[in-house]
């Protein structure tokens, strides 16, 4: 391991530390506390075995055996409830780690760039989140009391032996530096193994997830073999670092069991002679003995503890990886601090304070997601105040990019997104964000009712106001339709509902915040033509005045657009309004017709028809 890699090792400590352990130190003394007091009556209980052996066995039947076995009562009661108080405060420590850990994970994720999960797979993060933060935690609830508890009732038990006869325990403790001297090449060795078999875990539940999530597609492609050949090649992986780990602790077990045995034989050798001689009593010689089993039992208990302890190791650098990835779009260091508690600073207000976005301009705009693939090169966009822009092209030729950079889920590589007159950047994250209506092809919903899910739009929305939002985009219909209605549980990611009637919900939540910016992606393509035709006449009350951008497949839906835009490859190509692009007869007038003949034939063909 060079420098470097120390320092960072260190510094990962440090981190962990200061962020998570020390807020518990209390709770951290209070369990120390007891675990110490547990380690010496632990030690003790032995001891008592050479006092009675020594004095109470010559005496016969005259000991007070009364006193003896209350005595042991005591000690073996304190030695319970002890044991079971240090377990009690480990569990709780352990679960507060695993709790802060997860929040600080959590926190973390919603602020990262969506730059970051192009990259990153969602699987691996669950991994990361949920089994890493288990590990660390787990084992500085239940592993770390135990190397204390162990490291004190070793000490104790040398002291106590060189006390009793310190020849005899020197030469017993011969063996002990040699055990230790084995442990720790071992533990290295299985470190090493270990991050492998991590690693190859989370890969392992990033296919699983990949392969539950994506199983209609994986089948609808007949991809199934292929898939089923790129996990077994993982779980192939899996197995052979796994089965190595458990090799090296295999093989490192009889070597140390091997190193205490012969301990016990030094310690029967002299000893033996010892109490021959005189020199030492039977008590102390069994006491010694038991003693000497027991420390490099013990000894063996703290290098296997302490072993274990590595993947918490582990654990924590990918942790840490992920708390420490940088969040590359976040509002700077001036604006953080204009803004500190509340994003509406008075600060940062636009238009003297009635903060109404009045003019939105895209200038000389570069943008590419990968460096050697340029999508926007000096895109130009100037929207006026309340107009609703159309954006439409063939795929791929970037639409949803500009509305991504409209949105500030992505930052211009180069130029500037002004509001007012002033870059985006200067205002904060916040501010920017909840005053855009933002409604995607692929909505989310959250787990809750179908009430609950539109009031995100507006937590102080009453009933009335959820339904008229459903009402514009035309939802209520089918909600009111549903057995529970605006009660209708939607399921974990609003799986129980259709994709359309996704849309129209997440639709509903947009309307209901009354954002001054509307963007809609593709945002009624999963709805039937004739459904998306009677959205887009409930919206045109709320485009009214408001500015608003609108991707749509279907041109029919944007056929009133203030301003149409036909992209391609990153440059609007042709714009104006329908009329005007339809009299200029060339691309966007040449794509309609070639849409409108394909709803004809449909038509003929007595499918649905939605053009008109
Ligand atoms: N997250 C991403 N990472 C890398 N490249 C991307 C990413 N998203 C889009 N691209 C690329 O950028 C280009 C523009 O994509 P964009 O999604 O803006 O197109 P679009 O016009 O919205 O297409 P569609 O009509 O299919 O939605 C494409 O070449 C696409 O491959
Ligand atoms: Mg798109």
């Amino acid at each position: 391991m060079n420098r470097t890699e120390k320092a960072t090792k260190r510094e990962i400590g440090r981190y962990f530390i200061r962020r998570y352990l020390m807020p518990l130190k209390h709770l951290f003394a209070l369990m120390f506390a007891f675990q110490l007091v547990f380690a010496t009556f632990d030690a003790v209980y032995f001891a008592i075995n050479g006092y009675v052996i020594d004095n109470f066995i010559p005496m016969g039947g005259e000991a007070d055996y009364i006193s003896l076995a209350i005595f042991y009562f005591a000690v073996v009661l304190t030695i319970s409830v002890f044991c079971r108080i240090t377990i009690t405060l480990g569990t709780v420590i352990a679960q507060e780690i695993m709790y802060r850990i997860r929040e600080d994970a959590f926190d973390h994720l919603q602020k990262l760039s969506f730059s970051y999960y192009d990259q990153n797979s969602v699987g691996d993060l669950l991994a990361r989140i949920t089994t890493d933060a288990k590990t660390y935690a787990q084992i500085i609830g239940s592993h770390l009391p135990r190397v204390l508890y162990l490291g004190s009732f070793v000490l104790g038990v040398v002291f106590y032996m060189l006390y009793l006869n310190w020849k005899i325990a020197l030469i017993i403790f011969t063996a002990i530096p040699f055990s230790v001297f084995l442990a720790v090449v071992f533990q290295k060795k299985i470190l090493a193994v270990s991050r492998h078999v991590m690693a190859c875990n989370s890969k392992l539940t990033a296919a699983y997830n990949e392969g539950i999530m994506g199983v209609q597609t994986i089948r609808s492609l007949a991809k199934e073999e292929e898939f089923i050949q790129k996990f077994d090649k993982i779980a192939d992986e899996t197995f052979v670092y796994s089965k190595r780990s458990l090799m090296y602790v295999a093989t490192y077990l009889p070597f140390i069991i091997a190193s205490t045995g012969f301990g016990s034989g030094l310690l029967l050798w002299f000893g033996g002679e010892d109490v021959l001689v005189g020199v030492m009593s039977i008590g102390t010689l069994i006491v010694m003995n038991i003693y000497s089993r027991f420390l490099s039992e013990q000894i063996l208990f703290l290098a296997r503890t302490i072993g274990e302890m590595q993947p918490a190791q582990a654990s924590k650098e990918r942790l840490y990886q992920l708390l420490k990835t940088t969040v590359a779009i976040k509002d700077s260091l001036e604006i953080e601090e204009k803004v500190k508690n509340d994003y509406q600073s008075p600060e940062l207000a636009i238009d003297g304070g009635v903060n109404k976005i009045s003019e939105l301009e895209f200038k000389n705009i570069d943008f590419y997601y990968k460096e050697e693939e340029p999508v926007l090169t000096n895109f130009n966009l100037k929207v006026l105040p309340g107009q609703t822009i159309a954006l439409v092209g063939e795929t791929g030729a970037g639409k949803s990019t500009i509305v991504s950079l409209l949105c500030r889920f992505y930052e211009p590589t180069a130029g500037e997104i002004l509001l007012n007159g002033v870059d985006y950047r200067q205002r904060s994250l916040e501010w920017l964000q909840s005053n855009l209506g933002i409604v995607l092809q692929t909505p989310f919903l959250f787990s809750g009712t179908i009430r609950e899910n539109i009031r995100y739009g507006d937590p102080e929305a009453s009933d009335e106001k959820v339904m008229e939002a459903s009402k514009v985009v035309n939802a209520h219909d089918f909600i009111i339709h549903l057995e529970k209605g605006y009660d209708t549980e939607v399921g974990e990611g609003g799986g129980q509902l259709s994709s359309g009637q996704k849309q129209l919900i997440s639709f509903a939540r947009a309307i209901l915040a009354n954002p001054q910016v509307l963007v809609m992606d593709e945002a009624t393509s999963s709805v039937d033509p004739e459904t998306e035709h009677l959205i887009h006449e409930g919206l045109q009350k709320v485009l009214k005045n408001r500015t608003s951008f609108i991707i749509a497949h279907r041109l029919s839906t944007i056929r009133r657009a203030d301003r149409i835009l036909f992209i391609n490859q990153g440059i609007i190509e042709e714009q104006g309004s329908h009329e005007e692009l339809m009299s200029l007869g060339e691309k966007y007038r040449e794509l309609y017709e070639k849409q409108f003949m394909h709803y004809k034939e449909q038509e003929i063909l007595g499918r649905s028809v939605g053009f008109n």
